[in-house]
């Protein structure tokens, strides 16, 4: 990989992570890619086969310390234009704080909240300094604000992970533009085949926003369309 600027997307393989792989290959970056099993993750596989040297698939399970803990290592001496920690669960079905086993919280929380700035603090000195992004999929869900019930824990884990976004933004002073992302209700695994977005749209979106925002310096919660969301 040389001369092409590179972003870092976590949990690729599939969803969202994997739209917004195949968009920035087609504004001509690099990629570096995770997936929990690199082995099955055949989608990232054919976009390297197409893109020859622009692909790197990496193992990265998000809720792993010593993976988190190497990650960076791993990556060289090279400088991410962008690092996007995409990955995230919706937790257990009931999606109710007065049903969910400790078990079950602390999965979900994990998931989307802790493990996501974990990772992120790894990643911070390897993002290009002036116009380096730093990015998290959060969703509108996470707002307070907007918070009209329901999808109690998947909100909360959301919440949480925006709250820890900010307290990571003010640890290192402005030194590098933080976005917190909604990517819109998708048609994913996650979303359901119902959802009003088609992965394209949202990742040509979210991709549009990272980069109107390079070298911004602040931290805001944005929507696939660039709307700002209150927190
Ligand atoms: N779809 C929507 O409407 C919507 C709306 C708002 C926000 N979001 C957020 O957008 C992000 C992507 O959602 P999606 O719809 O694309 O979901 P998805 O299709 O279910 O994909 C989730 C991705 O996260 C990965 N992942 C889960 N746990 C992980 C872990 N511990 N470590 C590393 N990777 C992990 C999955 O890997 P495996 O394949 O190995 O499971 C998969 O690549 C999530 O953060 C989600 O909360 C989605």
């Amino acid at each position: 990989m040389a001369n092409h600027p590179i972003a870092l997307i976590v949990g690729a393989n599939r969803g969202i992570g994997l739209g917004v792989v195949t968009e920035f290959l087609a504004r001509g970056w690099d990629i570096v890619a995770t997936a929990r099993r690199p082995a099955e993750a055949h989608a990232l596989a054919s976009l390297a086969q197409t893109h020859p040297g622009r692909v790197e698939v990496k193992l990265l399970d998000m809720n792993e310390p010593a993976q988190v803990d190497g990650f960076a290592g791993g990556l060289g001496p090279r400088l991410l234009d962008v690092a996007l920690v995409n990955a995230g669960v919706a937790g257990p079905e009931h999606r109710s704080a007065s049903q969910a086993t400790a078990q079950e919280i602390g999965a979900l929380m994990v998931t989307n909240a802790i493990a996501p700035i974990r990772l992120a603090r790894h990643l911070v000195a390897r993002i290009r300094p002036g116009t380096g992004v730093l990015a998290f999929t959060s969703s509108v869900m996470g707002s307070v604000a907007l918070n009209a019930g329901g999808h109690e824990l998947y909100r909360a884990s959301k919440a949480a992970l925006n709250s820890l976004s900010r307290g990571l933004y003010g640890e290192l002073g402005g030194q590098l533009t933080l976005l917190t992302l909604h990517p819109g209700w998708v048609r994913t695994d996650m979303g359901g085949s119902g959802a009003a977005v088609s992965v394209a749209d949202s990742a040509r979106g979210m991709v549009d926003v990272i980069l109107r925002e390079q070298g911004r310096h602040h931290h805001v919660f944005l929507d696939y369309t660039g709307k700002e969301i209150a927190w």
